[in-house]
């Protein structure tokens, strides 16, 4: 029984698509999707049906791609209200969602946490302010599509957004972390601006966290923490933490001679 994670896999892309649907069965396993599956909500059921078929136990954390409001013709919908959407959807198909009650990983008792947390444009440097954040990552052509393409609520934008789902996760875990139980954090995004190595779009960082998760893998004891969003696939340790950065990305960034099967990281403790 071995414990799988994948991000980034972006099956609005054929090559990518063609990948998961040719991928093997593994019925005694269980698979992260760390978000960026897709932006529309039919291609999104489809790697649904396809996963849910090829796995024991699929789990799944939305990323930004599927928070995009891709459907020009339904303006009224924000992408909070997209993500009400979603999470009914993962459901309709079993699918474990940072929604739902946590659950424990039979193999090593470990408690399989998904997140949802955004960002916050922190992650910038300190002579940079919030106002000035997006026009210093123009200059570099590093403005990510969200500005455009994920809308909320209130002005106060992605922001508070943000704010709001790291308040709800803390108050989470407070009520219902049992003591001493380890755990496999999930979440899209980085939890620490450390772990985001973005060599050619330095700039894009803004679009990768938040500072208010830094600490998180300490504080709800995280054996692992999987993430995705950088396409830039890596193994670092923090504080005897395991961080996974697994993404797929798009067909410049991985081997189709390989298979998808060859970037399936195993992610059990
Ligand atoms: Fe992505
Ligand atoms: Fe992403």
């Amino acid at each position: 029984m071995k414990l799988w994670a994948i991000s980034d896999l972006h099956i609005g892309v054929m090559q990518n698509r063609e990948a998961l649907r040719d991928l093997s069965s593994f019925p005694e396993d269980w698979l992260i999707l760390a978000g960026d599956v897709c932006e529309s909500i039919d291609d999104l059921a489809q790697a649904f049906a396809w996963c849910v078929k090829k796995f024991a136990r699929v789990i799944w954390v939305p990323g930004n791609h599927e928070l995009w409001l891709v459907d020009a013709g339904d303006k009224s919908r924000t992408s909070q209200s997209k993500y009400i959407d979603l999470i009914n959807l993962a459901r309709s198909f079993g699918v474990l969602t940072p929604e739902d009650p946590w659950e424990f990983f039979p193999k090593t008792g470990h408690l399989i946490v998904p997140l949802t947390t955004m960002y916050d444009y922190s992650f910038r440097p300190d002579h940079i302010s919030r106002e000035e954040v997006i026009s210093w990552a123009a200059e570099q052509d590093c403005v990510c599509s969200d500005e455009i393409l994920i809308k909320t609520q209130t002005p106060a934008g992605v922001d508070r957004w943000s704010a709001q789902l790291c308040d709800q996760a803390e108050q989470r875990f407070q009520k219902e972390l049992p003591e001493g139980v380890q755990t496999i954090l999930i979440n899209h995004f980085p939890l620490r601006e450390d772990l985001v190595h973005i060599p050619r779009v330095p700039r894009f960082s803004p679009w990768c966290g938040t500072k208010r998760t830094n600490d998180w893998h300490i504080r709800y004891r995280a054996s692992v923490v999987i993430s995705g969003h950088l396409h830039v696939r890596r193994t670092d340790w923090r504080d005897g933490t395991r961080f996974e950065e697994v993404s797929l990305g798009y067909p410049r960034q991985w081997d189709p001679a390989k298979g998808l099967q060859y970037y399936l990281r195993d992610v059990s403790p």
